[in-house]
């Protein structure tokens, strides 16, 4: 694999052993000192075209913990806001000498555009409405750590479907992993192709999460109203919206008590999500940003040794890398 620009990308084994390799960055995270050295004199550059705090940060997080140069360009501050074209700005970056591009652009494609255009590994850090790779992996790591193996388990994604670059990895990784997905959302947030999709669908949410609809539910996942992406009304008002969609208290009942409740953040709390959903006992939220770290940690080490091995002339670096690799 020498990019990762989609969750199907992924085979079940490729996508296990990245699953794997993120619980031991995992241990690591949780240790006094982070620093490993496997991808010491390495450059990632994340270059974000849109707004971010927890992919950014975490990209930067896990490329640091692993001992390699990072740098965040981002579209304000730079030359696109001076007309630049997203060829140029990538063509520009990558001369510098860099190892890997991290990109995060709000138009559907542009990530795999850059990839054409460049010589370096490329990483999808989120496309328009298209795909999220690694927040599909962080939330599969979430949720075994919650309910063991995948196969067969249900999971249902609920909320602004068409908007959602999360819903497409996650049902496409999902589906590699063995796992069942129900996308819940009204007739207007559910995308026009959305029956070639390997899922179901549902517009009732109640139906569905109380297991009448589509059988019982493992774990459920709320997704953003992405307003920013909407140019007309897809649905009459926030409350509206709050009563039919939103993961309300009355609605955490129809679950089992240890169904985890994920939403990859932003939340819109009081719309799509319930403050005693988002902070309830079921809440994996802030286990998912955790997660973001260690998996993406497992993905820059897998994409940039496999990119060239990195020359580890002292043994302290070889037994890292063999240690975080094996
Ligand atoms: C998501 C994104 O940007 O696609 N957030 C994230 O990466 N944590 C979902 C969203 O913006 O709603």
């Amino acid at each position: 694999m020498r990019h990762l620009l989609s969750a199907a990308d992924l085979d079940r084994d490729e996508a296990l052993a990245i699953l794997d390799a993120a619980a031991r960055m995992h241990d690591i995270q949780n240790r006094e000192v982070k620093k490993l050295p496997p991808l010491r004199g390495r450059t990632i550059v994340n270059l974000f075209f849109e707004d971010s705090t927890r992919t950014r940060s975490s990209f930067e997080l896990a490329g640091k913990w692993l001992s390699a140069d990072v740098i965040n360009v981002s579209a304000k501050g730079s030359s696109v806001s001076k007309g630049e074209s997203l060829r140029d700005t990538a063509l520009t970056v990558a001369a510098m000498g860099v190892d890997a591009l991290v990109v995060r652009h709000n138009a559907s494609g542009a990530v795999q555009r850059v990839a054409g255009w460049v010589d370096c590994v490329v990483v999808n850090a989120g496309d328009g409405t298209h795909e999220h790779p690694t927040q599909a992996l962080l939330d599969a790591y979430t949720l075994r750590r919650r309910l063991g193996d995948l196969a067969d388990r249900h999971v249902v994604i609920a909320g602004d479907i068409t908007h959602s670059r999360v819903a497409r990895s996650n049902v496409l990784l999902l589906r590699t992993l063995g796992a069942r997905v129900t996308l819940v959302a009204p007739p207007t947030l559910m995308p026009s192709g959305v029956s070639s999709w390997p899922c179901t669908t549902s517009w009732d949410m109640d139906a569905t999460l109380s297991g009448k609809a589509h059988g019982d539910v493992d774990a459920v996942m709320m997704l953003r109203v992405q307003r920013e992406r909407m140019s007309g009304g897809y649905f009459p008002t926030a409350h509206e919206y709050a009563v039919e969609y939103g993961l309300s208290p009355a609605r955490l009942d129809l679950l089992g008590a240890d169904v985890p409740v994920l939403h990859p953040g932003p939340m819109n709390r009081g719309v799509e999500i319930s403050s005693a959903a988002a902070d309830g006992r079921r809440s994996a939220v802030l286990d998912q940003v955790q997660a973001g770290v260690a998996v993406r940690m497992a993905v820059l080490y897998r994409l940039l040794s496999s990119a060239a091995p990195p020359a580890a002339e002292d043994t302290a670096a070889r037994g890292a890398v063999q240690e975080v690799a094996e």
